[in-house]
């Protein structure tokens, strides 16, 4: 499916209803250039798993956990070196764990993803507005 979201606040209730129809185990490959609102949408997936904390983009930190309805994994993995650093921060045992989740950047990681990852694409218009397309769920 595929929707035009005019403002963060939609891609945020965008993410609310994302959130709600995931299931723990799904992870979910968040891409888009930089400032698309991956990091965005992320908030609201996480809205939806009644998490209060703030989500704070892992940019630095690369993984940051959360606890909610699921347990959240939120990575981004921008700034990960390949494969072998993913193994080594335990990224891999994540992906295949009971929680939901996020990777920003998931094309480091491309190989190592799940054949049943939800897959979100967001591109930035000339009017600023933002194409999401989602494959891999109902919503
Ligand atoms: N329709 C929209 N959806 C999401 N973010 C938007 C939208 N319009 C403007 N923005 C702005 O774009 C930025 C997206 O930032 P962020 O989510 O951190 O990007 P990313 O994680 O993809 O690098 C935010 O400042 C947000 O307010
Ligand atoms: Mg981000």
């Amino acid at each position: 499916m595929q929707i035009i979201s005019k403002s963060a606040q939609e891609t945020i209730e965008l993410g609310r209803r994302l959130g709600s129809v995931c299931k723990g185990g799904s992870v979910i490959s968040l891409r888009g250039s930089l400032g698309a609102g991956k990091t965005v949408l992320a908030k609201g997936i996480a809205q939806a798993l009644e998490i209060n904390e703030a989500i704070v983009s892992p940019t630095f930190t690369l993984i940051q956990e959360y606890e909610g309805k699921y347990k959240l994994f939120h990575m981004d993995l921008y700034r990960l070196s390949g494969t072998d650093e993913f193994e080594m921060i335990g990224g891999e045992e994540m992906l295949y764990g009971k929680g939901i989740t996020l990777i920003e950047w998931s094309e480091k990681i491309q190989e190592m993803l799940p054949d049943s990852t939800i897959y979100v694409d967001i591109s930035i218009m000339p009017n600023q507005e933002r194409v999401i397309t989602i494959e891999g769920i109902e919503l």
